[in-house]
Order: C-alpha cells, then sequence, then structure tokens
C-alpha cells in the first residue's frame, strides 16, 4: 500500500494519471476527452466527459442491488420524527419530483432556488434538480427576505421551492412570508414556486404561482437521469464575499462527484453501507458535500438531522443519535462541542450511550482552539479530527487522511495537505517563506477536481478575487504558518471574512447596511472573540452631526436593521456608539488594531495613526460591554 507521501507527490506530478484512475469509481455516459483541460484560464476536469451525479448518488446504487440500503435517515427531535428512505425509496421520490420540476419547464441548465429546513424533502430537490442537469442554489433559511432576494437576481432561477416553515430548537419560523417578500423586492420572478406544507404551520399559495409540493409530486410522471457534461455547473453556492453582493460558488459535476467520493475512503474511511452524519445545513457547503452528495456517492447512509447540539432535548442528543442509528463518523464545526461542553463540562452524558459503532470525529468550518479539541478527544477516547476547507473547495485542503495514512494529531493544526493540493506560505512578495513563518496560504494550480471553476455570472471576479494576487496560486484568504513536519496551521483571514458559530459572514456587508440608517455617518464592523460561536460581529458607529437621541434607541435600531437586511444567522446583537474611529492618516479604519482592543490583547499603536487618543475611546466605550478588560499598548509600529 503506498503511503501518503507517494500518494500525494503523485498528485502533484501526474494529476491527469491520479485523478484518471479514481474517476473510475463513477459511471460515465461518455468518456472525457481531456483529464484536465487548463487551455483556457479557468481549468476543466473531465472536459468532455459526460455523467448524471443524481444517477452515482442513487441510481447505480439501486442498479447494483443496493436498493434496499438505507441512504437517509431523519431524525428531526424538534418534530419528534425518525424516519429512513432506501435508495430505492429515494430513486422513487427525486424521480417523481424531478417530474414535477420538468412540469414546470425545468431542463438542463435552468436554475432552481433550493430554501428549505432541514427535511428530506431539501435533499430530494438538491437531487432532483442534479437528475434534471438543472443547477441547484440552496438558500440557508436564516437568511432575510432581502438576502434571497439578491440570489434570485443573481442566479434568476425558473423555480423557487421551499417549504411553509423551518423549526429552530423551540421556534416555529414561517418561511413563506420571507419567500413572497424575497419575491417582491427582486427584479427577476421565478416562473412558479413548489412549497412543502409542513404540518407544524401550513401556509397560503400564491394561485397562479405557487403549488403544493406534494400534489405536485404525486401528479408528476418520473423523470429519468439527463447526461450532462462533467463540466457543467451542478449547482451554485452562494457565500460572503468583502462586499454585500455574494458570491456565487460553482461546483461541476464530474470532478466534483470524482472528488467526493475519494474523500470518502481518503480522508473519512467510511465504506458503503456505513452511517455518516455531517450535522451541519443543507445552506452550507458542509451540507452539500456531506449531508448529500459524498455518503450518497459513496453508497453510504447519510443523517439528515433537524435539531441543535443542545436543547433538542439535551447536551446529549448528538450521543442518542450516534447509538441508535450505529454512526461511524461525526463531521461537525467546533463550535458545537463548544455548546456541548458548556452544557456538559464533564461528558457526562457521553457515558449514557453506547458508542461502540462510532469510530471518528471529524470537525471543520472555523479554526478549531485547541482546548476543544482536547476535550473532544478526551471525552469520546477517539481520533478527533481538525480539518480544513472552504464553500470554495469543496472539501478539504488539509486534513489527517485516516483512510491513507494516520498522522500524530497536533491540536491547532488541520493537519496536512489532501491528495491533489500543493500548499505554500506566500510573503508579502508573492514567495514562499520559510518553516514556521506566517504568510498567505494559497494552493498551487492546478487546483484539483470538486474545486470552483468559477464564480457564476463573475468571471472576472473569481480572477480578481483568487488568481490575480499571487500568479500561478489559488488565493485563501487564509493566513497561517507550516511547521517542520509539514503541519499546516490555519491561525486568521486576511480579509473582513468573520466566522459566527462555523457560519461565514461579511463584516463589510453588514457594515454596508450600518451605513445604509439615516442617523449614521461612518462605522466599522469587527469580529470579536466569543466562547461559544468563536467571533461575533461588533459595530462601531459614528453620528450624523445634530443626531440627538438616545444612543440605545439607535443601537436597538440597527440592529433590527442587520436582522432585517441580512438575516437572524448574522448573530448582530451589538454596537456602541462612538464620537470617532480610528484612522491612518490615509484615511483607512484601523479594525485589526480595535480588534485587539476589543479582545484584551496588547496591540501596538500602529505608527501611520491619525490620532492615538481615538484608541482611548475606543477602549473606554468597549468597557460596558464586557471587553477591552486588559487591552494594553505595547508601544508604537
Ligand atoms: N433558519 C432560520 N433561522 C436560523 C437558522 C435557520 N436554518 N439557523 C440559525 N438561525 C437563527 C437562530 O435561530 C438564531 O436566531 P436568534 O437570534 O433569534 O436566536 C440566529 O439565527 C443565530 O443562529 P446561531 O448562530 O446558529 O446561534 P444559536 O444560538 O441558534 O445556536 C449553536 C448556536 C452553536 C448551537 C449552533 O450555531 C450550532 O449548532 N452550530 C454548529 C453546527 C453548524 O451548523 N455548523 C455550520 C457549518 S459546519
Ligand atoms: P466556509 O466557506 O463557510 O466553509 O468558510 C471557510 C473559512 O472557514 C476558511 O477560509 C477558514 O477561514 C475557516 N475554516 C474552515 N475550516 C477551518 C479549520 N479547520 N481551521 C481554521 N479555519 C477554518
Amino acid at each position: 500500500m503506498p503511503n501518503y507521501a507517494e500518494i500525494h507527490a503523485r498528485s502533484r506530478k501526474d494529476p491527469e494519471g491520479f485523478w484518471a484512475e479514481i474517476a473510475q469509481g463513477i459511471d460515465w455516459t461518455r468518456k472525457w476527452d481531456r483529464v484536465l483541460d487548463d487551455s483556457r484560464p479557468v481549468q476543466r476536469w473531465f472536459a468532455g466527459g459526460e455523467m448524471n451525479t443524481c444517477w452515482n448518488a442513487i441510481d447505480r446504487h439501486v442498479a447494483a442491488g443496493h436498493g434496499g440500503r438505507v441512504a437517509v435517515i431523519y431524525d428531526s427531535p424538534v418534530t419528534n420524527t425518525i424516519r429512513s428512505f432506501t435508495y430505492t425509496e429515494m430513486r422513487t421520490r427525486v424521480a417523481a419530483f424531478a417530474g414535477a420540476l420538468k412540469a414546470k419547464g425545468v431542463a438542463r441548465g435552468d436554475r432552481v432556488i433550493v430554501y428549505m429546513p432541514m427535511i428530506p424533502e431539501a435533499l430530494i430537490a438538491m437531487l432532483a434538480c442534479a437528475r434534471l442537469g438543472a443547477v441547484h442554489s440552496v438558500v440557508f433559511g436564516g437568511f432575510a427576505a432581502n438576502e434571497l432576494a439578491v440570489r434570485i437576481d443573481d442566479c434568476t432561477p425558473k423555480v423557487i421551492v421551499s417549504a411553509s416553515c423551518g423549526i429552530e430548537g423551540a421556534k416555529t419560523l414561517p418561511y413563506k412570508p420571507l419567500l413572497d417578500g424575497a419575491i417582491a423586492i427582486a427584479r427577476h420572478k421565478p416562473a412558479a414556486c413548489l412549497i412543502f406544507q409542513r404540518p407544524q404551520l401550513a401556509c397560503d399559495l400564491v394561485p397562479g404561482r405557487d403549488q403544493d409540493w406534494m400534489e405536485a409530486e404525486n401528479a408528476a410522471k418520473p423523470a429519468d437521469c439527463v447526461p450532462v457534461l462533467a463540466t457543467d455547473p451542478l449547482y451554485i453556492l452562494y457565500t460572503s464575499g468583502t462586499t454585500g453582493q455574494p458570491k456565487g460558488v460553482v461546483r461541476d459535476n464530474g470532478g466534483h462527484a470524482v472528488a467526493l467520493k475519494y474523500s470518502m475512503s481518503a480522508i473519512y474511511d467510511t465504506a458503503p453501507g456505513e452511517v455518516f452524519w455531517a450535522a451541519s445545513d443543507v445552506g452550507w457547503v458542509v451540507g452539500h458535500s456531506y449531508i448529500c452528495y459524498g455518503p450518497l456517492l459513496q453508497g453510504c447512509t447519510t443523517l439528515l438531522f433537524e435539531g441543535k447540539p443542545v436543547g433538542t432535548p439535551d447536551a446529549g442528543v448528538y450521543w442518542r443519535i450516534i447509538q441508535q442509528h450505529g454512526v461511524k463518523t461525526l463531521f461537525t464545526a467546533p463550535t458545537a462541542f463548544r455548546a456541548i461542553r458548556k452544557e456538559d463540562p464533564e461528558g457526562a452524558l457521553i457515558g449514557k450511550y453506547d458508542l461502540s459503532k462510532f469510530k471518528y470525529l471529524f470537525l471543520a468550518g472555523e479554526r478549531c482552539d485547541p482546548p476543544t479539541l482536547e476535550w473532544a478527544m478526551a471525552k469520546l477516547n477517539r481520533p478527533t479530527v481538525d480539518h480544513w476547507w472552504q464553500t470554495e473547495t469543496g472539501w478539504a485542503i488539509c486534513a489527517n487522511p485516516l483512510g491513507l495514512e494516520r498522522f500524530p494529531i497536533k491540536p491547532g493544526s488541520p493537519t496536512k495537505p489532501t491528495p491533489g493540493w500543493d500548499i505554500q506560505v506566500l510573503g508579502a512578495d508573492g514567495h514562499p517563506l520559510k518553516a514556521g513563518e506566517i504568510g498567505a496560504l494559497a494552493g498551487k494550480l492546478p487546483l484539483p477536481p470538486g474545486t470552483f471553476p468559477t464564480l457564476w455570472n463573475a468571471e472576472k471576479r473569481y480572477f480578481d478575487s483568487y488568481l490575480a494576487e499571487y500568479p500561478g496560486y489559488y488565493k485563501t484568504g487564509d493566513a497561517g504558518y507550516i511547521d517542520e513536519d509539514g503541519y499546516v496551521y490555519v491561525m486568521t483571514r486576511v480579509d473582513d471574512v468573520i466566522n459566527v458559530a462555523g457560519h461565514r459572514l461579511s463584516t463589510g456587508q453588514m457594515e454596508e447596511v450600518l451605513a445604509g440608517h439615516k442617523d449614521v455617518a461612518e462605522c466599522a464592523v469587527i469580529g470579536v472573540a466569543d466562547e461559544l460561536k468563536g467571533q461575533v460581529p461588533l459595530g462601531f458607529v459614528v453620528l450624523k452631526a445634530g443626531v440627538n437621541r438616545p444612543d440605545a434607541e439607535i443601537v436597538t435600531e440597527i440592529v433590527a436593521l442587520v436582522r432585517d437586511k441580512i438575516g437572524p444567522v448574522a448573530a448582530f446583537k451589538q454596537a456602541v456608539i462612538v464620537k470617532r474611529l480610528p484612522k491612518t492618516r490615509s484615511g483607512k479604519i484601523l479594525r485589526g488594531t480595535m480588534q485587539k482592543i476589543a479582545d484584551s490583547q496588547a496591540f501596538k499603536q500602529p505608527a501611520t495613526i491619525d490620532d492615538p487618543a481615538i484608541l482611548g475611546e475606543i477602549l473606554d466605550s468597549l468597557k460596558p460591554l464586557g471587553y477591552a478588560k486588559a487591552a494594553s499598548s505595547q508601544g508604537t509600529l
């Protein structure tokens, strides 16, 4: 058996040979002309090849005689429901719903927005789109109508599929008013909406536009899988960039299927028939890759969990699910473990369950703080793997590849580059740095299959954001270092993206919302450390001259404004009114210094600061909120 070093070296020296072998694991209706076509500036994997992702995820297993195997387990403590779907049952539902979409005019290449809670129909909708060669764009339920409208206008869906409500812990959240509101705001109007009526809260349908999901599904003629080009888009997933306009990350069909199936064995060491649980949401990339596509491409049983790590009903729910469904591999965000540890610091609830089938815990979505990793390892006594990836990359950039070789775990590091990735740490001049030196983390081109070939409707933005700064490299937007043993450490973002409870958010976008308030002259939003969520946003606002209302009133309004424009997921709950913002002499707001002050870290007063006294004002404004407890200046930079 070749070891990791040999496999990784081959993946970089001979990427075409390496991935062509792995691509044998997927059914193709036409073989590719070229494994990697980088003749145009954007790389295209398996160019000329044809296949269908839904076939590979569902039908292929039925055809191979595994139709009776459970494909999806839906466990919803918030509705007291547990249901399983075999591969045959999934094929029946997906083919029927694809027929319903087809009846609404959806064909290969058309976009469909999926705005759904964590119910099996969310997976059915995604797979039905894939079956038709249509392009789905799942929008996370925690976004406001305005955010949904931005996505509707960008990807111009023919149909939107949604449900009457979502259930968040003890709250039932009506989805339909958000959907109707978004369609009212958007310039583009979908031809039709298919709405799944949940018994917890039904909704009204708009005559002529909306149809009841089950009525449409039951009346539909089942649709077959439509072969598409490997390079055709499978989905668009919007993620936060530096402006209010989110980036539409595009995923292709062929490279995605090849890479995800490979990752199930190489990284997760999880075989067909085993139970894989990604406790995330279908609205995020983790949900796309490892609730939906990865486990199904591998012929595993995937678990769809509608609940929270705590409070539904308690911090033992993960262990109850692992026992009840025989989960082998759990994948979640460190924030979930921080939430569990807070409620059950000794891990007493863990001991109440039989976890004999549980082999591995994987964590990602945000930097994994070593105490959280160490707590999980100590309490679970199982390999706990921090792995690093992004919406853009679709699967892990760095991981401890348990199916290839097991490396000793170093808390704070997501271990080593996965096959296909050559990660370098680059200095300001774009040259690779030495071991231990901190710089920009960049991936040498070509990127492996499964990564994003472009941004939807924004090819120039793709180049400008990711490829322009370091020619020949993909700029990840993260900074860190590589140690003497080749372990990669991801320390921080280099842009204004923050990570709140594993959710990626843009402070720039929040600033745009704050700036839209009638009384706000200037503002800044930073991410400050939070024990549970890792980071939370904090706003600083300078009011227009002459505004004479109580600060608390204005803060309440801007908090409500962010919730209304971006959504509850932004978790924007605090802001302070200040007289001025600290800036350099050229007018750049010193967000990094403000963040250090808020987090009570030692900071250096930038030599270019316009007026050092402002830092003292910022410090004073933060103390009432419990921040900046011990911040101290360490001289001038
Ligand atoms: N639909 C509607 N609203 C949603 C939502 C959804 N799908 N998801 C979250 N929200 C709302 C929440 O109800 C909350 O609203 P509130 O301000 O009215 O309380 C708000 O958005 C913020 O949500 P969140 O940051 O998730 O905080 P929380 O307190 O509800 O839960 C955790 C905190 C840690 C328990 C939760 O974030 C969690 O389970 N995270 C780990 C798993 C995960 O999802 N990772 C994602 C990427 S891998
Ligand atoms: P998203 O696109 O939402 O998956 O967020 C991607 C970002 O989350 C990355 O660019 C990192 O900043 C952060 N991230 C994800 N996983 C890790 C990890 N294991 N360690 C450190 N940061 C991570």
